[in-house]
Formats: structure tokens, sequence, C-alpha cells
């Protein structure tokens, strides 16, 4: 069976872009593939972090992901820093990776330039990542674009790490990325030329996932548009109208373009963009007030998951130990 890897850092509230581009195709592919969801939140200290947030937002996105639909009982869920074999095949893999490699990558410079203090986790943050995946000999690793370049070394080191040491057998699989081409591309609703993101500065064109409801239909029917009055599915011309009609594509099925032909007016395409949106949020925030209330329940969760995740990762991690020259630890 295919396995599949992906991981979500805990970092911010989960919005509705996460929701429609990656939560809702996890939830769909735990069915198909063996899958391992993991809350990245060693990666989430690559920048400072306040110790009480960061611990609530670990634990509400592992609430957000049982409550969108991840079934423990089908996929594998559990937080990174709860497997230790994930901080040791990074070190080996930082030290399979050149500096010039991690160099080069656009995140990494985008993420340190102007920064007032950049870590070394910033930097080695991609041997991190490709330990996440090798450890569980990820065939399919479904990621946004954005992370094309971190998923290419992480074949990269695969590769050198099997070509050096690995004697006539492959001690790690070389996995694909899988990066969705028609996957829903969620935007600001006040800004519809940039993508919708967690990130704080934007609230009034951002949905979060467990926001009351009266608030997410204000939003929705405050979303910029434009002066004229015709519904098109038109991203260039019309990107605030054209984002309406994507969320409400992504939500039915539907083409955009088919949804645009039922609507003469603005008016009417938002409250409907409203009303599904709120619909497909309701039960989500139903299942996370029930998960909230059994905060034992999740915790022994996230406990089963770490333990089956760790059952697939000690041996990789053997084999890659074993195949350095590390003598066996007992
Ligand atoms: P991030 O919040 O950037 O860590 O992203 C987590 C996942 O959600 C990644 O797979 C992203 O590609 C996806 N994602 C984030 N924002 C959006 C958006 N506005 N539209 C579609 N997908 C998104
Ligand atoms: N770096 C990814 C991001 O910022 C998160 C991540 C960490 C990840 N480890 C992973 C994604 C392994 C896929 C597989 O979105």
């Amino acid at each position: 069976m295919t396995r599949v890897f992906s991981g979500i850092k805990p970092t911010g509230a989960v919005q509705l872009g996460n929701l429609l581009g990656a939560l809702r195709s996890w939830v769909r592919e735990q069915h198909e593939a063996d899958s391992f969801y993991c809350v990245v939140d060693l990666h989430a200290l690559t920048v400072p972090q306040d110790p009480t947030e960061l611990r609530a937002r670990t634990l509400e996105l592992a609430q957000v992901l049982l409550a969108v639909g991840i079934d423990p009982d089908v996929a594998t869920l559990f937080i990174q820093s709860h497997v230790p074999e994930h901080t040791e095949l990074a070190w080996i893999l930082e030290c399979t990776a050149a500096f010039g490699e991690l160099r080069r990558m656009t995140q990494f410079k985008d993420k340190s330039e102007g920064a007032e203090f950049v870590s070394a986790g910033l930097f080695t943050y991609p041997a991190l990542m490709a330990a996440d995946i090798l450890l569980y000999d990820t065939d399919r690793v479904p990621v946004g674009d954005d992370q094309r370049q971190h998923l290419e070394l992480a074949r990269d080191l695969a590769i050198r790490f099997n070509h050096r040491y690995g004697a006539g057998t492959d001690v790690f699989v070389v996995p694909e990325a899988a990066i969705p081409t028609v996957g829903a591309r969620v935007m600001d609703l006040q800004h519809p030329t940039r993508k919708m993101s967690k990130s704080e500065d934007s609230p009034q064109g951002t949905i979060l996932v467990l926001e009351d409801l009266t608030s997410v239909e204000r939003k929705i029917k405050r979303a910029v548009t434009d002066t004229e009055t015709e519904v098109r599915f038109d991203p260039e011309a019309k990107p605030g109208v054209s984002n309406l009609l994507s969320i409400m594509a992504a939500i039915t099925g539907e083409e955009p373009e088919t949804i645009a032909t039922r609507y003469t007016r603005y008016g009417p395409l938002k409250a409907d963009a409203a009303e599904l949106v709120c619909e497909l949020l309701r039960p989500i925030q139903q299942r996370y007030a029930e998960l909230l209330a059994d905060p034992g329940g999740t915790a022994a969760i996230l406990a089963k998951g770490a333990e089956k995740a760790r059952a697939v990762a000690a041996p990789t991690l053997a084999r890659a130990r074993e195949a350095l020259g590390l003598v066996p630890r007992s």
C-alpha cells in the first residue's frame, strides 16, 4: 500500500485556505493510502515561540485535524516531538546535506532576510523535514507548491545516503512530491490577489476554521469585489468575485464557471457563499467542541499515534545507524 506523509506547523490558527487547500485532501487520502499526518511542533521552534501559545496551538491543531475528519483508526496522527527518531535522523541528514545546498533554499532566504535573529534551526529546517519524510518509507508527500524545493532536497538526500552507505540495499525510499495542480487556492477576502494566510495581518480577509459563524458570514458579505455588477469567473479581471466562486466550487465540487451562471448580482452570490462556508464549518466546530470537552481522549489518541509512528520510524533509524557505522545501542 502506498505510504503518504505530510506535516503541518502549529503556528497561528487554521484558516479556510488550509482546510480547502490541504486538510480536506488529507481526509480523502487516508482511505486510499497508509497515511501519516504530523503536527510539526519542532519546525515551529525555528522562530521564537511563546511557550503557552505553542502548547495551545499544537493541541488545537491536532484537535482541528480530528474534527475535520482525520480518523485515528485509519490514519496515524501524531505530534513530531513525541517521536524522538525525528531529531536523531535530522542530525544524520544535516551531516548528509551540503551547506551550499541549504543556503540555496528560497524559503530560508525569504525568512532570514531582514530578520533580527536567524536561528541555526531555520537554516537546517529542510533536513528535519527530510527526516520526517524518510523515517516512514514515504512514497508520496502531499504539499503546497512552496514546499517543492524542500521535497527535492529530501529526495536528493535519500539518493545520496543510499549511494554512499547503502552497500547495495537502499536504506531510504525516495519520496515523490504530490503537488495539487487544481487544488483550491483561497485568496484573502480583502486583498483577493494574495493568498489567505494564517498570519494576523489581515483579520478581515481571513476566515478561521474555528471562528464564530456570525463573524464568518459578516466577513464574506463584506468581501472586496469590484465596481461592476456582472458575476463572471475571471481571476485576472475580477479576483474578488472569482475567489468567492472558487471557494464555492471547492466546497460543492462544481466548476466555478457553472456556479457563476446562476447569479446576476453580487448580493445573492455572497449570501450563498457565506451559507456554504458556514455549513462546511458548523459540523467541524461541533466535533471540535466535543473534543475540547474530553482532553484526555485527545491525549490518548496522540499517544497511540506516536506509538504507531515510532513502530515504523525506529526500524528505519536503526537501518540508517547501522549503514553509517554507529555502534548498535544494545
Ligand atoms: P501553511 O499554513 O502555509 O503552513 O500551510 C499549510 C497547508 O495549507 C499547505 O499545504 C498549504 O499549501 C495550504 N494552504 C495554506 N494557505 C492556503 C490558501 N490560502 N489556499 C490554499 N491552500 C493553502
Ligand atoms: N515545511 C512544511 C510547511 O511549512 C511542513 C512540514 C514539515 C512538512 N515536515 C513535513 C510537510 C514533511 C510535508 C512533509 O508547510
